[in-house]
């Protein structure tokens, strides 16, 4: 009998196995090997996560042009500050595209890039911007929009796809520091970011 000390702890004593016996573990493997990725143990619905991946690669699409334009289009005393947080945010956007479309042929799907829809598609909006001020105001909306999106794939795909929900966390984590860095710079123009992003001016 085992004493106080040695004694395994209760959830590793009461779980049952968690692995298949390792010959059909194999087995398994080597059935439907065209799938890659994708094995009998997949408990999403891959076609509904790939629909998903493909909204929120838009999004980052749509997000990569708009910061693009804003890059280039900052105008003003500041505009060199903004200009480069703009640029560095697109870049970081598009490699947010580039980690999705990896995800969605690891799932079996396809990315779509088609330009055709991609603003329907994308839950974030392009908007040209007037000034600066106005440029970041927009970028905050956006990114709070693309934070809400995220957060509600990683509670819809809960534990049955893990590789793709911790792909949607360090996005969203990443989409956080995109909104802060706005607020932050949004407030430097003298702005209130609560009251105006809210539709509250
Ligand atoms: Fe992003
Ligand atoms: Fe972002």
């Amino acid at each position: 009998m085992p004493n106080e000390k040695t004694a395994p702890l209760p959830s590793i004593r009461t779980k049952q196995p968690f692995m298949t016996d390792v010959a059909e573990l194999r087995r398994r493997a080597r059935e439907d090997i065209e799938k890659g990725a994708v094995t009998a143990a997949y408990r999403a619905d891959r076609v509904v996560v790939v629909d998903l991946l493909n909204q929120a690669l838009a999004t980052e699409l749509v997000c990569v042009l708009r910061y693009k334009r804003h890059q280039f289009m900052a105008e003003g005393i500041h505009a060199d500050t903004v200009a480069a947080e703009f640029a560095e945010h697109a870049a970081q956007e598009q490699g947010h595209a580039d980690l999705l479309a990896g995800r969605i042929v690891q799932l079996d799907g396809e990315p779509n890039f088609d330009p055709q829809g991609l603003a329907a598609r994308s839950h974030a909006e392009y908007t040209r911007g007037t000034d600066v001020a106005d440029m970041i105001r927009e970028n905050l909306v956006a990114e709070r929009v693309a934070i809400q999106s995220y957060s509600e794939m990683i509670h819809f795909i809960g534990d049955d796809d893990s590789t793709t929900r911790r792909l949607l966390e360090g996005i969203l984590a990443v989409e956080e520091e995109h909104a802060d860095d706005l607020k932050t710079l949004y407030a430097s123009f003298g702005k209130h970011p609560d009251a105006e992003v809210s539709g509250v001016k």
